[in-house]
């Protein structure tokens, strides 16, 4: 089995990270995670990857004049560690046309709705605000605009009464975990194709592609 060379971007805690990294520790995993980059030398995922054996690098976006030069400097990085797709996991950086297009349906986010709902910062709390009863995770390819591209897969989560944008935020996370190696597992496998601005799943029928609803405690 070929596995993918897959980098992680971060720029905090890295829960994520490590469901990526836990996954691929599974002998038929098609991906391996061969580094980590973080633009916050704070970011705690850091030393939960070198925890993990996974070696690191920071890129502190504060020391770059523009943001191409710091979209420059993160793509010689990926280029130099031989990374074929990027997993961005938490990472909070709005990047560059050409470092995007250069990357084109090589680099996947996840975020925590069911985009196109609720793309940006405060996701949680605006989805209570607007009153769904269902939220989720999206994983889809990066296009340059915020939190936008083909969809991979989503999960879905529902919204309880009682629900504060801590609670959901948990109870999405949880889903995120097993939405992000599910859908990398898809890409690595070379089982999407972007067709325009959606994603097609070949092979085998997936049944209920990402579909987890939790049950409340
Ligand atoms: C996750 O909930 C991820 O979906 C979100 O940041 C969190 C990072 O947590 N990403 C975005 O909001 C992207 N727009 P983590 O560092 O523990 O993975």
């Amino acid at each position: 089995m070929v596995r993918r060379r897959v980098a992680i971007v971060i720029s905090g805690r890295g829960s994520n990270m490590e469901a990526l990294i836990a996954a691929c520790r599974q002998p038929d995993y098609p991906a391996e995670i061969v580094h980590v980059v973080s633009n916050e030398p704070a970011a705690a995922g850091l030393a939960k990857a070198a925890a993990a054996g996974v070696p690191t690098t920071v890129i502190e976006h504060r020391r770059f004049a523009a943001r191409a030069d710091f979209d420059a400097a993160l793509d010689r990085r990926l280029r130099e560690v031989g990374a074929e797709l990027v997993c961005h996991a938490g990472f909070m950086r709005i990047l560059t046309v050409d470092y995007v297009e250069a990357w084109r349906d090589r680099l996947i986010n996840i975020h925590p709705s069911l985009l196109p709902a609720f793309p940006g910062l405060d996701t949680h709390a605006r989805a209570i605000a607007a009153g769904v009863r269902f939220s989720g995770c999206t994983a889809h390819f990066v296009r340059a605009k915020v939190d936008a591209g083909p969809i991979i897969a989503q999960a879905v989560v529902p919204v309880l009464p009682d629900d504060d944008a801590e609670r959901l935020a948990a109870r999405v996370l949880a889903a995120e975990h097993r939405l992000y190696p599910f859908a990398l597992r898809l890409v690595a496998d070379g089982r999407t194709r972007v067709v325009g601005d959606t994603v097609v799943v070949d092979g085998a029928a997936i049944p209920a592609v990402g579909l987890f609803s939790p049950l409340p405690d």
